[in-house]
């Protein structure tokens, strides 16, 4: 697991004044046990559900995360339905630190690597574990080569040249996300309920993109998963 917990504290401390300035200790039984809350909408693994209704969260980098719920308990962020988990009692930044790094630790895989099930020592339910950790995204309309490149010209610098994100900046994970979470939240960016660039924040990037450019990237990360 590739973490910075001082820079998660840095920047969270910069920017929110709220969290303290030295690095928290992480204990992953407590994260395990808090997400158990979150598994109700996000899925057990993180997997999300209702088709993107609720974001996949698994492998997300823990800074962004964290960031995200310090958004939401500030109130900075709209999200009803996460309110009545999220207030200061219920969600103090020790737990805030331990669920995010839970969270982020969560592999899924796209595929199961190929077993012989005749074999001897075939595990059925360790693959019917396996199995319930997968996440393959469904492919999205668009040209994906356009797309591609469209991708790895505008948008890689932040969100990473595979589309899973950056650390220490807070950048979600694009690809392995479900296409209709991703258009909403462009929705929500372009219409400044959301903030895209915490240093450009009057500029929403996305406003210099057609919707057409878009479905182009959206169907090349549909697929960068694949
Ligand atoms: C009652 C359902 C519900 C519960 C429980 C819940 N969430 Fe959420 N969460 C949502 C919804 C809905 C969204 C998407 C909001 C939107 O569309 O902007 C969301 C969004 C998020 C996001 C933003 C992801 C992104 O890519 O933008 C994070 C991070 C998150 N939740 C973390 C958590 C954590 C951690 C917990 C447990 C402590 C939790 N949520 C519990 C419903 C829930
Ligand atoms: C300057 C860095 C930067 C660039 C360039 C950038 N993004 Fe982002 N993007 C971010 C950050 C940071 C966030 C998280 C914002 C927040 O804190 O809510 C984000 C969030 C998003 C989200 C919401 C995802 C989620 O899970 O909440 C989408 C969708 C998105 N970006 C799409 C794009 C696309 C498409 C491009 C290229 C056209 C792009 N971004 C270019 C930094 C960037």
């Amino acid at each position: 697991m590739k973490l910075n917990t001082t820079a998660t504290s840095f920047f969270l401390f910069s920017l929110f004044i709220t969290m303290p300035s030295h690095a928290l200790d992480y204990d992953p039984d407590i994260g395990e046990e808090i997400n158990e809350v979150c598994a109700g909408c996000h899925g057990e693994y993180g997997q999300g559900g209702k088709e993107g209704e609720y974001p996949r969260l698994a492998g997300m980098p823990a800074e962004f995360i964290a960031q995200q719920l310090v958004l939401f308990r500030n109130r900075k962020r709209p999200n009803m339905p996460m309110l009545q988990y999220i207030d200061e009692r219920q969600m103090p930044d020790e737990d805030i630190h331990n669920v995010s790094l839970f969270i982020a630790s969560i592999k899924l895989n796209t595929r199961l690597p190929p077993v012989d099930e005749t074999a001897a020592d075939f595990d059925a339910y360790a693959r019917l574990l396996e199995s319930k950790k997968l996440m393959q995204i469904p492919r999205a309309p668009g040209d994906i080569p356009k797309g591609k490149k469209m991708y790895k010209k505008e948008c890689a610098s932040c969100h990473g040249k595979d589309g899973y994100g950056l650390h220490k900046k807070a950048v979600p994970l694009l690809a392995g996300q479900y296409t209709s979470y991703l258009w909403n939240q462009v929705t929500k960016l372009r219409n400044r309920v959301r903030i895209h660039d915490i240093e450009e924040p009057d500029e929403e990037l996305l406003d210099d993109f057609t919707d057409a450019e878009l479905t182009d990237i959206f169907a090349w990360l549909s697929t960068a998963d694949d």
